[in-house]
C-alpha cells in the first residue's frame, strides 16, 4: 500500500483535478456514469465523495462507492480518510451525514488557504472549497484598516484571512457551536486574537448589539438562505458609507439573470434604507440546482 505522508492537498490538486480522478476510476471499475457520478472535493487529508441526491443509498451503492474510495486511499499519498457525504447540507448548521468508506476515522483535519490554517471537523462544521475564490477576493479587496462584521462566519474564512494579511479588525459571529469552537481555535493558531473577536449566537441578535456601539466598513453575509431576510440588521451595523455583501440563491433565468439579481437586491434595499446604493459587483458562485444559481453581490452604501 502506498505511504501516507499527510502533505497538504494543494499541490497534488493543481497536477490533476478531482474531476478527472474520479471519472478514471469510475471508468476502471466499469461503473455506470450516470448512476453513480459522485464528486470529490480534498480538505487537507480528508477526501470527500459527495452523492448525487438522486441516487439512493442502499448496500449496492455503498459497495461502489467504497470500490472508488479504495482506490482513492491508495492513489493519493497524503489522504488518510474518504468519507461519502450522503445528504444536502442541514438548514441552520449546514453540516451534512458522512459515512467513512476508507483510511481510519478521523474527521477532523488541517486545511490550508491564502496562507492560513484552518482546523475543522467535516462533520460538525460547514466547509466548502468552492468558496476559495471569494475568500481570496474578499481579503484581497478589503483595505489595511477596514472593519469587518462577519454574520455567518463558520470557522472564520472571512475574517481570518483578511487579518492574517492586513490590520484588519473583524467580530465574527456563527451560531453552531462547533464553527464558534473551531473559529476561536482558528484565530490562536493564526495569531490574530489582537484582530479578530469570535461571538457564539444568533446573528440578528448580536448585530443589532454590536451596532449599538461600533459600525463597520464591511457587513459581509455568507448565508444564501437566510441573507436577504437578515439585510434590515446587516445595513444597521454599515458604517456612514459602507460595503455590503450578500450571498442568496435565486432561479437563473435563460437571458439577463446578472440585471434580476441586481433588481432583486435593490428592490429589497430601496424598502430597508433611504441610504443610496451602488450595486459594484455581482458573481454568481456557483449553480446548486438545475437552473438555480447562488451569487454574491457587492453593494456601496452610502
Ligand atoms: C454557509 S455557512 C458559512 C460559510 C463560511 N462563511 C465560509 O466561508 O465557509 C453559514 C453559517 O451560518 C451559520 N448560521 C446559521 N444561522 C445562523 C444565525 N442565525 N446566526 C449566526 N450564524 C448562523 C451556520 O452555523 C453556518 O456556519
Amino acid at each position: 500500500m502506498t505511504s501516507k505522508t499527510g502533505e497538504n492537498s494543494n499541490e497534488w490538486t493543481t497536477m490533476k483535478s478531482e474531476r478527472k480522478l474520479v471519472r478514471e476510476i469510475v471508468d476502471e471499475l466499469g461503473l455506470d456514469k450516470k448512476v453513480i457520478w459522485p464528486r470529490l472535493e480534498i480538505v487537507g487529508d480528508i477526501a470527500v465523495l459527495r452523492k448525487p441526491m438522486s441516487i439512493k443509498l442502499d448496500s449496492k451503492t455503498i459497495v461502489m462507492y467504497k470500490k472508488i474510495a479504495e482506490i482513492l486511499y491508495n492513489r493519493i499519498p497524503f489522504i488518510r480518510s474518504v468519507w461519502l457525504a450522503y445528504t444536502p447540507v442541514s438548514e441552520v448548521s449546514k453540516t451534512r451525514k458522512y459515512l467513512l468508506l476508507a483510511g481510519t476515522n478521523k474527521s477532523e483535519t488541517i486545511y490550508r488557504e491564502f496562507g492560513c490554517k484552518f482546523k475543522l471537523d467535516i462533520r460538525k462544521v460547514y466547509f466548502s472549497p468552492r468558496l476559495n475564490f471569494e475568500h481570496g477576493w474578499f481579503a484581497n479587496f478589503i483595505q489595511e484598516c477596514d472593519s469587518i462584521l462577519n454574520m455567518f462566519a463558520g470557522i472564520g474564512f472571512f475574517s481570518i484571512i483578511p487579518a492574517c494579511n492586513k490590520k484588519t479588525i473583524s467580530y465574527a459571529i456563527d451560531l453552531n457551536p462547533h464553527a464558534y469552537r473551531y473559529l476561536m481555535e482558528n484565530i490562536m493558531i493564526n495569531e490574530v486574537e489582537d484582530r479578530v473577536y469570535a461571538l457564539h449566537g444568533d446573528s440578528s441578535i448580536l448585530t443589532t448589539l454590536l451596532s449599538q456601539h461600533r459600525k463597520f466598513t464591511h457587513v459581509i453575509m455568507p448565508y444564501p438562505e437566510k441573507a436577504l431576510s437578515y439585510l434590515p440588521v446587516a445595513i444597521k451595523a454599515i458604517e456612514k458609507c459602507g460595503y455590503l455583501h450578500i450571498y442568496l440563491h435565486t432561479d437563473i433565468p435563460k437571458e439577463n439573470h446578472f440585471r434580476k439579481v441586481a433588481n432583486l437586491v435593490s428592490s429589497k434595499l430601496n424598502k430597508y434604507t433611504d441610504k443610496t446604493h451602488e450595486i459594484t459587483r455581482i458573481r454568481q458562485v456557483r449553480t446548486v440546482g438545475p437552473r438555480y444559481g447562488q451569487y454574491v453581490v457587492t453593494v456601496r452604501i452610502c
